[in-house]
């Protein structure tokens, strides 16, 4: 028979072995869009029909087996409501997945390469499978807030035992060929170029009759072998392990444990039933629209970057001045990535402090067995200490990560500019200050453009590449690379005082201040926050950040926008920072700190820190956690739609994907706008003007733009 659509091909040969062969034309991956699934079926149909076919092969005709589900079709397949979302899993589960497994012939699927989601579940719904040695499998449908719905709940407990399953599809995790055997994932691993044989052979084995296809079969079809008091224990204590690490704003995890454990009894198609209804039920949580649509936005910001860079110079070598913390780590990444670098101090001991900041990283890797001791060799030998200029002539690229001084800076790039070759180009990592204005000493300011990383290099996936007025698009597109080369996500911004994402930090801190001048206790505002998503609230950031990073900040803010960031009182920021308390770095901040066991240092409540306010506070108000959650809000996603509107940013995903990517905002409420959209616009701007009447000196934080009030009028959003 012969079989031939746009996403699959079906080809027998002579003695009845058919090669079904998934092969999306015009795309360089295979995935599940609504054309593979039609084919799927129609294909399924045909070799049905065919009573000379004696078994099936499931092939890829790409590098991947098959990616997953098409997630730009997500919207059309869970839109509607839930019951109709159930019926359409359903109708694809019975009809085409279901149709397949039960083909009266035996089947093996090759996994030449990724196979994960429904390309997972494409290969259980064969009765075996052989995976290339470097091939990967995984179920990562959790991490999209939803769970696998094409049988991956079903089929992998019946084949790896509900306690695998429930690691695999929990975590979300790719799983290496050694580990799927190991568990019975796959039957067999062999070399790539081996697999289309051993696939083959397999198939042979099984119309010889020499292996059981049926009995192998009957075991995805039947309950899972596990006895109750075994079954309670595997359960009960993983979904208290598993809501323990995931917390209450991602349910899928535990919600596909719960699918399991109602389905653990069930043949095969009533625990479809059940998986059908978990699918359906997470498809309509807020978070899964927001991590759904989160990576969506990270594809396009991919894209974008990877398109920009394709314009530029590659980056060979690279420098950077300043051996501090940015520098230190600056210097680090680029090394572990691969692109050399020298690292510039004026003090051996800045540069003392950089090198063993980056070996204790290293090290790290090395104890965790991720990285050889001659790798970490390797990595330390691409940075390059300097107390000099030696060696800038022959850089791409340096990035200035000095302090923060706008005279400094000034003194030091013009300095720098003439030791660098012509085409070089010169960043600076500034967090706040204008790049316009620390481009007028240069002489070649279109070689000019900054390059903000976020804190702690290696851990914080943004960079912010800013256009200053004078900027040329060689020198972004540059940077840009180089931020790539590095692994970092960079998001292009325009010019203005604390770029796109220290600007809109800003006014959240400025409402944090304003709350607690009028009485409201500051942990209490930090555990209502941490409480909302963050990974730490605005009294415990501002100690991270440092007091005096945070109070000079504030000053280069205030001056750019006086409007909504100057303050007219003192502020609690202002006390700390009088007193000394920098917050983690000196060990005292609005809280204490203390080392733990490992060495970390450990929040604790400082009872003096009270009384130390009380002359800055002048009310007595508490509030509810929904009241802080407002307060704290809305004057961030205000600025964001500032940021917007004034064009910092280029589109309102790259808004929202830089606060995610850039100070962890909550993943899960999918950013600023994104956050506006889902609160209801209009009724965002009514809280808005009420919060602002109980504002005082910070109304203007509160206050709607103009064109919000329009489109909250009109019923609009950021995303459609
Ligand atoms: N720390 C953060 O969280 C953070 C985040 C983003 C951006 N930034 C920005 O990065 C820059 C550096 O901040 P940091 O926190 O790493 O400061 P830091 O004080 O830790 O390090 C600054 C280093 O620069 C060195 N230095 C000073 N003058 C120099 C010169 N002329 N040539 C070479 N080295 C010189 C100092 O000796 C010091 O080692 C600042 O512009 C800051 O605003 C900081």
């Amino acid at each position: 028979m012969k079989f031939s659509g746009n996403a699959i091909t079906v080809q027998s040969t002579d003695d009845g072995i058919a090669e079904l062969c998934f092969d999306l034309q015009d795309e360089s991956v295979n995935k599940f869009n609504a054309l593979t699934l039609d084919e799927l079926k129609e294909a399924t149909t045909a070799i049905a029909a065919d009573t000379s076919i004696k078994g099936v092969i499931v092939t890829s005709g790409k590098p991947v087996f098959i990616v997953g589900a098409d997630i730009t079709e997500f919207g059309a397949l869970f839109g509607g409501s839930e019951e109709s979302v159930r019926e359409k899993i359903l109708g694809i589960n019975f009809e085409i997945f279901n149709a397949f497994e039960d083909l009266p012939v035996p089947t093996v699927a090759a996994i030449n390469g990724i196979a994960l989601g429904g390309g997972l579940e494409m290969a259980l719904v064969c009765d075996y499978r052989v995976m290339s040695e470097t091939a990967k499998i995984g179920l990562p449908e959790t991490k999209l807030g939803i769970i696998p719905g094409y049988g991956g709940t079903t089929r992998l407990p019946r084949l790896i035992g509900a306690d695998n399953a429930i690691e695999w599809i929990a975590s979300g995790k790719e799983q290496k060929a050694e580990q799927a055997h190991k568990c019975g994932a796959v039957d067999a691993v062999v070399a790539p170029e081996l697999l289309r044989d051993a696939a083959v052979s397999l198939l042979k084995q099984c119309i010889d009759g020499k292996l059981d296809f049926q009995a192998k079969r009957r075991e995805k079809l039947e309950p899972l072998k596990l006895g109750k008091i075994e079954a309670t224990m595997v359960f009960e204590t993983s979904k208290a392990f598993v809501a323990g690490q995931a917390g209450p704003h991602y349910p899928a995890p535990v919600t596909a444990i719960k699918v399991m454990e109602k389905a653990a009894g069930m043949s095969r198609d009533d625990a479809l039933k059940e998986e059908a209804s978990g699918i359906a039920k997470m498809a309509g949580t807020l978070t899964a629209k927001n991590l759904v649509g989160l990576f969506l936005g990270d594809q396009v910001l991919g894209k974008t970057a990877k398109d920009l860079a394709k314009k530029a110079r590659k980056v060979e070598r690279a420098a950077v001045l300043g051996a501090g913390i940015m520098g230190g780590g600056i210097a680090y990444q680029s090394a572990r990535k691969g692109t050399p670098i020298i690292m510039k101090d004026i003090a051996q001991a800045g540069i003392d402090l950089g090198l063993t900041e980056a070996s204790k990283l290293l090290s790290k890797q090395v104890e965790r067995g991720r990285m050889s001791a001659a790798e970490m060799a390797g990595v330390l030998a691409r940075i390059q200490p300097s107390l000099g200029y030696d060696g800038f002539d022959n850089v791409d690229v340096v990035v200035e990560a000095i302090v923060e001084n706008p005279k400094v800076k000034h003194a030091v790039l013009a300095e720098t500019e003439a030791q660098i070759r012509d085409d070089a180009i010169l960043a600076s990592n500034t967090s706040t200050i204008s790049i316009t204005h620390l481009a007028e000493p240069l002489k070649r300011p279109e070689n000019f453009c900054g390059m903000h990383f976020f804190n702690p290099v290696h851990r914080m996936p943004l960079v912010e590449i800013i256009r200053g007025e004078k900027t040329g698009e060689e020198a972004v597109a540059r940077t840009v690379a180089y931020a790539l080369a590095m692994g970092k996500k960079p998001v292009v911004v325009n010019d203005c005082p604390g770029f796109l994402v220290n600007r809109i930090l800003m006014p959240y801190f400025g409402a944090f201040m304003g709350l607690v001048k009028r009485g409201v206790d500051f942990v209490s505002i930090d555990r209502s926050m941490e409480r909302f998503g963050w990974p730490m609230g605005p009294a415990y950031l501002a100690d991270v950040v440092g007091i005096d990073t945070g109070v000079h900040a504030g000053a280069v803010m205030a001056a750019g926008f006086p409007e909504r960031m100057k303050y007219d009182f003192k502020t609690c920021h202002d006390v700390m920072f009088e007193n000394e308390r920098f917050g983690q770095k000196n060990g005292r901040g609005y809280y204490a700190y203390e080392p733990d066991k490992k060495g970390r240092p450990k929040k604790i409540v400082d009872e003096s820190v009270a009384a130390l306010l009380a002359p800055v506070v002048d009310g007595s108000e508490t509030m509810s956690k929904e009241e802080i959650v407002d307060s704290m809000m809305i004057p961030m996603c205000l600025e964001a739609v500032r940021c917007l509107e004034d064009g910092i940013a280029a589109s309102a995903t790259d808004v929202d994907l830089s606060l995610i990517y850039g100070i962890g905002f909550p993943p899960f409420r999918g950013g600023a706008l994104h956050y506006i959209d889902d609160y209801g616009m209009a009724e965002f701007v009514a809280k808005a003007d009420e919060l602002a009447e109980a504002a005082g000196p910070l109304r203007a934080l509160y206050q709607p733009t103009e064109k919000l009030r329009e489109m909250a009028a009109s019923g609009g959003a950021f995303f459609g």
